[in-house]
C-alpha cells in the first residue's frame, strides 16, 4: 500500500499506531538537529519529526525542500507539552520517522503557498500550486458538494439530466457570442450558447417534462468580479407548473442546496418583491437586503421648489427626485460628505446634495445644507416627514433621469450601508419579480427583451406588445441573494403567435424570424405544454457560499477580467494553415 492514512486524518486515536502518509513537505525547518516537516495532504496537515540518531534517515531529511513529494512510515505518538497545537485537527500527534522516502523533489516556488496576499494575475499563472492552496482546495471541494446536493435533489423531483449541444448556431439572445469557425462548410459558423434556453424549451415539446443541466454556458462580454466568459449554469425547465409553484420548487432547492453543501440556513419563505417596487425601494434589481436603507420617492414633493436641480427632473417626463436617509450621518465630516459626493459622480451623478438635520424641530434654521434656501419650508417638511429623519441624520438626494438616479442611488445605499457597517450579518435572499417585457435601448432607439424573446407576458399584457411595449410585464424571476442575482428564469410563450408578436415588437422581421428561429416556431406549433423554469449561476453560488470575493476563486482554471487564461496562455494565435483550412484570411496580423 501507498499509504495507511491521509495525512489530515491522524488523531490521538493512532498514538503508538505505525502509519504510511503521502504528501507535500511543508515549511521543512531544522529545530537544533531535529527536523521537523509539516506533511500535507489533500485533507490536512501531519507534523512529521526525524531524529538525527538515524543518520542515513536524516541525510533525506536534510535534504527535503519546501514541496517535495514524500512517503513517510513512521509511529503516531503524543505532542510534548507547549507544542500541540490545539487550531489543528491533527494537532494533538506527530509521527516520528521511520522511513522516508521522496518521492519527487520540487522546484524552488515562484511564491510561498502560505501567502496571503499574493496578486491575483501570480495566482492564476502558476494555478497549479494556487490550487494545492487550502482555501482552493476547499472552495473547489464545496462546489463538488454543492454539485452533488443539486444532482440529489433534483433527481428525488424527478428532473432529468439531458446534454444540450454546444456547437449551436447563431441566435442571439442578448450577450454577444462566441463564434467557432465550421471547416466542412467554410464561410459558415456555429456559435456557443449563451444558454441552452431554447433547446430545454424544445425538450418541454419533447414531453420530458422536467429537465435539468449543469451546464457551461458562453458569453462574449465585458468581465467583472461576477462574470466569466465561459461561467455554469444549473439550468432547470418544467411543464405544467404556474409560475408560483416553478418558485416555490425552485427556492426549496436552493436552501437545501446551502444547507446541505455548506452548513447555511437560508430564512423560509423567500420575500417577494416586484420590480417596480425594488426600484422604487433600493434602486437597483439586485438589492442586497442586508443594508437596511431604502431610497424615498421626492418626485411629486418638489415640482414646485425654486432650486432648479430638483424641480427640472421632477416636472420632466422619466425624471425622479429621491432621497436616502442614513441614521446618525450627521456626523459625517465634510470631506466624507465630498467623498460620497465623488463616488456618486462617477456613477453618472452630477451632484449629490445633502441636509444635515440637525435640529428636526426647526425647519429651515435646524437643518444645515447647501440647499434649503431654494427649497421651500413645505416641501422640507414633506421630505423630513417621509424619510422619518431624526436629529443626527443626514439625508442625500439623487435627481435627475429615473435611470440614472436609480443608478447611482441604488449604488449609494450600497456603500454607505456597508462603509458605515449598517449591514446585517447573514443571509437575506429575495424573489424580483414582474419585471417589464422590454426596455428601451437608446442607442438603437428600439425594444430589447430584458430577459429574453421567449418569456411570456402577464396574463392580459399582451395587448400592449403593438401599442405600448413598454407598459407590459412579464412572468419573470430573479432569485437574489445578499445583492447578487444567483438565478433568473421565467415563464416562456407556449404559443406560435404570440412568439411572433413578440419577435414583431422587437423588430424581427417575418423572414428573419423564420431564419432564426423557424425551429423554435415550428415545435411550438405541435402541442407545445405551457412550461417555464430558470437557470441558476452556480460560480455566483458557490462564491457566495465560500464567502469569496469573486467567481474566480471558485473555478478551477478561470480567466482574468480581459479574458486570457494564464496558465496556459489563451488565448493565442494559430498556425496560418488551420486559418487555411478553416476558410479563414486574417485581413492584418492582429497585434498585442
Ligand atoms: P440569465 O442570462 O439570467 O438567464 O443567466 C442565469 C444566471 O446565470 C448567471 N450568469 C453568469 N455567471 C457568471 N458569468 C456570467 N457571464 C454570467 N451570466 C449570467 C447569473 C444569472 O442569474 N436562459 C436563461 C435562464 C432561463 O430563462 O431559464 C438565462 O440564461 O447568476
Ligand atoms: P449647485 O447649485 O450646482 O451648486 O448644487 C447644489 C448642491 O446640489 C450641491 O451639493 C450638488 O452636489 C447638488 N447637486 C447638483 N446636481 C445634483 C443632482 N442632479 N442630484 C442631486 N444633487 C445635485
Amino acid at each position: 500500500m501507498m499509504r495507511t492514512h491521509y495525512c489530515g486524518e491522524l488523531s490521538a486515536a493512532l498514538i503508538d499506531r505505525t502509519v504510511t502518509l503521502c504528501g507535500w513537505a511543508n515549511r521543512p525547518r531544522d529545530h537544533g538537529g531535529v527536523i521537523f516537516i509539516d506533511l500535507v495532504d489533500r485533507e490536512g496537515l501531519a507534523q512529521v519529526v526525524c531524529h538525527p540518531d538515524r543518520e542515513s534517515l536524516f541525510k533525506v531529511a536534510e535534504s527535503v525542500r519546501n514541496q517535495f513529494v514524500l512517503r513517510v512510515t513512521g509511529k503516531v505518538r503524543c505532542r510534548i507539552e507547549g507544542t500541540i497545537n490545539p487550531k489543528l485537527r491533527t494537532g494533538e500527534v506527530e509521527v516520528v520517522v521511520e522511513e522516508l522516502e521522496i518521492l519527487n523533489p520540487s522546484a524552488p516556488l515562484p511564491f510561498q503557498l502560505d501567502d496571503d496576499n499574493l496578486n491575483e494575475n501570480t495566482r492564476l499563472e502558476h494555478r497549479v500550486l494556487d490550487l494545492r492552496r487550502e482555501p482552493m482546495q476547499r472552495n473547489l471541494r464545496l462546489r463538488h458538494r454543492a454539485a452533488m446536493a443539486v444532482r440529489k435533489f433534483l433527481d428525488q423531483h424527478g428532473f432529468v439530466d439531458i446534454e444540450t449541444p454546444v456547437l449551436y448556431k447563431s441566435t442571439p439572445e442578448g450577450a454577444r457570442e462566441f463564434l467557432v469557425p465550421s471547416r466542412l462548410h467554410p464561410g459558415q459558423f456555429y456559435a456557443l450558447p449563451q444558454s441552452p434556453q431554447l433547446f430545454k424549451q424544445l425538450l418541454m415539446v419533447a414531453g420530458f417534462d422536467r429537465y435539468y443541466q449543469i451546464v457551461k454556458c458562453f458569453r462574449d462580454e465585458d468581465l467583472r468580479a461576477d462574470r466569466q466568459p465561459e461561467f455554469t449554469q444549473i439550468d432547470i425547465e418544467t411543464s405544467f407548473l404556474a409560475e408560483e409553484d416553478i418558485r416555490r420548487l425552485m427556492e426549496e432547492l436552493v436552501r437545501q442546496v446551502f444547507r446541505e453543501a455548506a452548513g447555511i440556513e437560508l430564512p423560509s419563505p423567500f420575500p417577494v418583491l416586484t420590480y417596480d417596487e425594488v426600484m422604487r425601494d433600493y434602486g437597483v434589481d439586485k438589492p442586497d437586503l442586508r443594508v437596511p436603507l431604502k431610497l424615498t420617492e421626492l418626485t411629486d414633493v418638489v415640482r414646485d421648489v425654486e432650486f432648479k436641480v430638483f424641480s427640472g427632473p421632477a416636472n420632466a417626463e422619466g425624471g425622479r427626485v429621491c432621497a436616502l436617509r442614513v441614521p446618525g450621518g450627521g456626523a459625517f465630516s465634510r470631506s466624507e460628505l465630498d467623498g460620497y459626493g465623488e463616488f456618486a459622480k462617477t456613477l453618472g451623478a452630477k451632484g449629490l446634495a445633502w441636509i444635515k438635520v440637525n435640529d428636526r424641530s426647526k425647519v429651515p434654521e435646524g437643518l444645515q445644507s447647501p440647499i434649503v434656501k431654494n427649497v421651500h419650508a413645505k416641501a422640507l417638511e414633506s421630505i423630513l416627514a417621509r424619510t422619518n429623519a431624526a436629529n443626527g441624520d443626514v439625508v442625500f438626494f439623487g435627481a435627475g433621469e429615473a435611470t440614472s438616479v436609480d443608478a447611482y442611488m441604488g449604488a449609494m445605499r450600497d456603500k454607505i450601508g456597508h462603509d458605515r457597517g449598517l449591514a446585517e450579518e447573514g443571509w437575506r435572499p429575495l424573489w424580483v419579480i414582474d419585471f417589464p417585457m422590454f426596455e428601451f435601448d437608446p442607442e438603437s432607439k428600439q425594444w430589447k427583451a430584458r430577459h429574453h424573446p421567449f418569456t411570456s407576458p402577464k396574463d392580459g399584457h399582451e395587448k400592449y406588445l403593438e401599442s405600448n411595449p413598454g407598459q407590459a410585464y412579464a412572468k419573470a424571476y430573479d432569485m437574489v441573494l445578499n445583492g447578487w442575482e444567483i438565478g433568473g428564469g421565467s415563464v416562456r410563450i407556449h404559443r406560435p403567435e404570440i412568439q411572433q408578436r413578440v419577435f414583431s415588437a422587437l423588430k424581427i422581421s417575418k423572414e428573419e424570424q423564420r431564419a432564426k428561429f423557424g425551429f423554435l416556431l415550428d415545435a411550438l406549433q405541435y402541442g407545445a405544454p405551457p412550461h417555464g423554469g430558470i437557470a441558476f449561476g452556480f460560480d455566483r453560488m458557490v462564491t457566495l457560499m465560500a464567502g469569496a470575493g469573486a467567481i474566480r476563486d471558485v473555478i478551477a482554471f478561470p480567466k482574468t477580467q480581459r479574458g486570457q487564461d494564464l496558465l496556459t496562455g489563451a488565448p493565442t494565435e494559430v498556425q496560418e494553415k488551420q486559418l487555411r483550412e478553416l476558410g479563414i484570411r486574417l485581413r492584418e496580423k492582429p497585434k498585442d
